[in-house]
């Protein structure tokens, strides 16, 4: 593991996997402007500016995740709040989705979210100076709707939403766990089309900033009385009703 590190000496500590961009870099900031201090998890170096303490490692590794959790007990000796986002994609036809590619995705998406809620609970639990530890996760309304080609990135989501309430009923009353589900956040590549905007209930595609806010509020002290729950952020695109002409 290396680090990079940027943050103020106190206040509530906040881990964020694959926050060297994209969505875990837009809540790595938002927590930041909130006064955490920021661990961030990642298998590359932030693109941008640094927020918080950037430890390079692969969330999908046993050893890895153990020895990132080892070090923030003894670097900054506890933990609040853990945010589960790291996440890839292979899109292949399921005649050419080859077992290490699914494996890959799983070990990724899914397997890491076990991982990492094991090595923290202590320290989440720990937590008790007036506020419960709490845990977010980033799954995708993939987890109940599909397009073709996606069947391990849509098996692991389905699985983290059902991670989710399992972790919330065992790690339950002094850990928190809820579950964000966003849809198209555009975060990169080529920009969305005005027709993509107007698609949505919403009028427009979400931004990192839009899942961004709900995690915050999730991981705060004004939601005590919610776990276990599953949030979409989609601009209302999975209540829409589509037939053809
Ligand atoms: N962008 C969207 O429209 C969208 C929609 C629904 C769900 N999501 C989910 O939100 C999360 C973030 O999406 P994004 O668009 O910001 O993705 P992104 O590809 O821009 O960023 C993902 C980050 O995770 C890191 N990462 C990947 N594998 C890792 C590993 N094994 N160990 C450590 N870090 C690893 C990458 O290096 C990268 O920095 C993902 O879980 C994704 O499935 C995104």
């Amino acid at each position: 593991m290396t680090t990079q590190e940027n943050n103020a000496p106190t206040g509530p500590v906040a881990l964020v996997t694959g926050g060297a961009r994209g969505i875990g870099a837009a809540i790595a900031a938002r927590l930041a402007h909130d006064g955490y201090r920021l661990v961030i998890a990642d298998l590359h170096a932030p693109e941008d500016a640094i927020v918080g303490r950037h430890v390079v490692c692969d969330i999908s590794n046993e050893s890895d995740v153990a020895a990132l959790i080892t070090d923030i007990r003894s670097r900054e000796g506890q933990l609040d709040a853990l945010v589960c986002n790291a996440g890839i994609n292979v899109r292949k036809s399921v005649e050419e989705l080859s077992l290490a590619d699914w494996s890959r995705v799983l070990a990724t998406n899914l397997t890491s979210c076990f991982l990492l809620a094991r090595s923290a609970a202590a320290l989440l639990r720990a937590q008790k100076k007036g506020r419960q530890g709490a845990i977010v996760t980033i799954a995708s309304t993939r987890a109940h709707m599909s397009e073709p080609d996606t069947e391990a990135y849509a098996a692991s989501k389905g699985g983290l939403v059902a991670l989710t309430h399992a972790l919330a009923v065992s790690l339950g009353p002094d850990i928190r766990v809820n579950c964000i589900n966003p849809g198209w956040i555009h975060t990169k590549g080529t920009p969305p089309r005005p027709e993509d905007h107007a698609d949505h209930p919403a009028g427009r595609v979400g931004t990192a900033e839009d899942v961004a806010a709900l995690a915050a509020f999730l991981l705060g002290p004004e939601c005590g009385f919610i776990t276990g729950a599953e949030f979409t952020v989609d601009g209302g695109m999975t209540r829409k009703m589509k037939y053809l002409e």
